[in-house]
């Protein structure tokens, strides 16, 4: 009876090819039902619904027409002569017309479902799940920052890949060689930065933040405590300088940046090291700088094509921010997750913090016990009254390197400089040294007024009630506050 049904494709090839065709679409039906009724979100899953289950259906309606094709060759080589390349179809012949609806309709069914499988798997593939979880190990540091940061509900290819046919393309291709990548297991470690096919620019940032939207000044607080007894806590609040006058062409200020042009070149890959800028006035004019201590030769500038200072140049950890072990320390005392009133907690926090691990579960269990005996030997009888406080800052200390270090792929909270501010690394002061100057005598500001205004401080060699007017360092360090850049002291992570 099936071998009359199925006619020319009772063979074992077709048979294959229709099992394999039904059990596609099945899966894909079944398992798309679970992850809907379940709320499943798993990124392997996507890889099944989308890729592998389609991928069987597509292969089976492949081996139903080479089956086919087989069998009538066979066919003719056996002598049997009437065997048509195609089927004869009688549509007044009612078997037939039933067979060709069925037909049309079969294949209209499984091209809808593709249709719809490509869409979802598209769609898929810009998602976050895919982007960060499915390369688990090779994204965690990525991941885990964008997750705890101010971008985490914005999605990976919103700003890896955002609008236009050119960037798609792009990062599709690049896609594709980091999912080789991942398989072979050749994929360096830290990943480098910047990646050329998957680098935001100005474009995608301006998606959602338009520079005629970035106008007057920012308040910001910087909560610091010292790594003594008392965990002493200081403050210092600054407005920043974002811009005056942001909607005409003279806005001036923070982002000033971005509506001149501004060129650069950097010695290195990671643009730390910046010896020559070039500023193109709104009247075309060029004024050029150089590092005064070690300048580029006019041959070096003429070889290389500089790059148009943009969004990504200082605002470069927007969502992958990593926070030095001090900061962390800091925003957990603010925060009251951590006691501050345990004795040098900060201090023994960093010290146990800064030290190697080879993995993650090394690195919890040296915490623990690192806090703990601390505790019992130095200070034993505050070990049990304050025990729940002490076992909270374990756990605590804890999430702070799970947060900002990751062994496995060689990233720690310092691996890549953020260029926002100055603090542990250049940042600003990459340009805004004071020894960045022109032939004419014009220098870049290291002016602490430039970008920002103390607004107040509160610090132990501060009166309280004291109107203070221009930063204040907490120890004394005479001029190198002016004459060394305030990284090269905060570098280590002890501060
Ligand atoms: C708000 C925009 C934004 C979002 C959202 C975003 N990134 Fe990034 N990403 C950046 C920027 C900016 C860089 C640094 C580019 C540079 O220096 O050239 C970067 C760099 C990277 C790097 C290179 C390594 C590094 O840390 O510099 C990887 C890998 C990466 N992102 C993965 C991801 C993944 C995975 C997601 C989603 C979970 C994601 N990104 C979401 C903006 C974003
Ligand atoms: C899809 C929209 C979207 C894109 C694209 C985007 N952002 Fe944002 N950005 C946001 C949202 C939402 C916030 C959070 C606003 C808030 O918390 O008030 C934010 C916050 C920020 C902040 C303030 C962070 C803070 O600490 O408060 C900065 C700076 C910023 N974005 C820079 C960037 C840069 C640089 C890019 C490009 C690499 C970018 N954004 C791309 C939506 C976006
Ligand atoms: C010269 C360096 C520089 C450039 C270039 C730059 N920014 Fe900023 N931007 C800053 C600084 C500094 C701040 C304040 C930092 C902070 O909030 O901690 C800031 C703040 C912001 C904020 C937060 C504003 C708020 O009110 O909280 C957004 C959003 C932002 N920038 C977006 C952008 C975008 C988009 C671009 C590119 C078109 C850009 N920036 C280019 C330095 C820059
Ligand atoms: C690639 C070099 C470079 C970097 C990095 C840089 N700047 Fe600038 N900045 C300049 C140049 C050049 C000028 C213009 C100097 C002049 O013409 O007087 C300038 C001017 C300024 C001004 C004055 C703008 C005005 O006219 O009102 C401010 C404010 C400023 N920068 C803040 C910052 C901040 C904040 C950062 C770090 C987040 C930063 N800059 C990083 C090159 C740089
Ligand atoms: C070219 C611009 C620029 C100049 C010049 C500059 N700063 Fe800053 N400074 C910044 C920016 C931007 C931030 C904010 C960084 C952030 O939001 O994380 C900052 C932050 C700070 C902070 C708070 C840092 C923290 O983490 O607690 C202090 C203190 C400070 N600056 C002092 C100074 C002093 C003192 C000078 C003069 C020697 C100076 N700045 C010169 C741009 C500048
Ligand atoms: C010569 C080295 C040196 C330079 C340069 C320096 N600092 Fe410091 N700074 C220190 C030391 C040491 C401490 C720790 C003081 C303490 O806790 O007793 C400190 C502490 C601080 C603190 C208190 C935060 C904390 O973690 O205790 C701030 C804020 C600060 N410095 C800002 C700056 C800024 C801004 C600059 C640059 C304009 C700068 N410093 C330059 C050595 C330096």
């Amino acid at each position: 009876m099936w071998r009359k049904i199925l006619g020319y494709s009772y063979n074992l090839i077709s048979l294959a090819g229709i099992l394999l065709a039904i059990a596609g679409v099945s899966l894909m039906v079944i398992f798309m039902a679970i992850g809907i009724i379940a709320g499943l979100e798993n990124p392997y899953l996507g890889i099944l619904i989308y890729f592998v289950f389609p991928g069987l259906l597509v292969l089976g309606l492949l081996l139903i027409p080479l089956g086919i094709l087989r069998t009538r060759k066979k066919m003719l080589r056996e002598g049997i002569t009437e065997v048509p390349l195609y089927p004869i179809l009688d549509l007044n012949v009612r078997k037939q017309r039933i067979k060709a609806i069925f037909f049309i309709f079969a294949t209209l069914f499984f091209l809808l479902l593709l249709a719809l499988a490509s869409i979802k798997g598209y769609d898929y593939t810009e998602s976050t799940e895919f982007c960060g979880e499915l390369c688990h190990t090779v994204m965690e540091p990525e991941y885990t920052a964008w997750s705890n940061s101010p971008h985490a509900r914005v999605r990976c290819a919103e700003c890896h890949i955002g609008p236009g046919a050119e960037w798609f393309v792009k990062a599709k291709l690049s896609g594709l060689k980091q999912v080789y990548r991942v398989l072979t297991n050749s994929y360096p470690t830290p990943i480098e930065t910047p990646i050329p096919n998957l680098r935001p620019a100005r474009d995608t940032c301006e998606g959602c933040h338009w520079p005629a939207k970035f106008y007057s000044g920012k308040a910001k607080s910087f909560f610091h405590y010292a790594s003594d007894e008392q965990n002493t806590p200081r403050e210092v609040n600054l407005l920043l300088n974002l811009g005056k006058a942001p909607k005409t062409p003279h806005a001036s200020g923070i982002h000033w940046h971005i509506s001149s042009e501004v060129f650069y070149l950097a010695r290195d890959a990671k643009r730390q090291d910046i010896p020559y800028i070039a500023v193109k006035g709104k009247d075309g004019t060029i004024t050029e700088y150089h590092d005064t201590d070690k300048p580029l030769s006019r041959k070096e500038i003429n070889e290389k094509a500089p790059r148009l200072m943009d969004c990504i140049d200082c605002h470069n950890r927007p969502t992958h921010i990593y926070h030095a072990p001090g900061k962390e320390m800091d925003e957990s005392f603010v925060s009251g997750t951590i006691d501050a009133s345990l004795p040098y907690i900060r201090k023994v926090a960093i010290e146990l913090l800064s030290q190697e691990y080879k993995t993650t579960a090394e690195a919890s269990s040296s915490i623990a016990a690192g806090i703990r005996d601390y505790y019992a030997k130095t200070y034993p009888a505050l070990s049990k009254t304050k025990a729940p406080a002490i076992e909270q800052a374990v756990t605590e200390v804890q999430k702070i390197y799970q947060k900002n270090y990751f062994p496995k792929m060689k990233v720690a909270w310092n691996t890549h400089a953020d260029n926002i501010g100055h603090f542990y690394f250049p940042g600003c002061f990459r340009c805004h040294d004071g020894k960045h100057r022109s032939s004419d005598g014009k220098v870049i500001s290291k002016d602490c007024n430039l970008c920002h205004e103390v607004l107040g401080q509160k610090q132990e060699n501060i009166k309280p009630g004291t109107k203070v007017t221009g930063f204040i360092h907490p120890i004394d360090i005479g001029d190198a506050l002016e004459t060394t850049g305030c990284y090269e002291c905060h570098q280590p992570a002890e501060m």
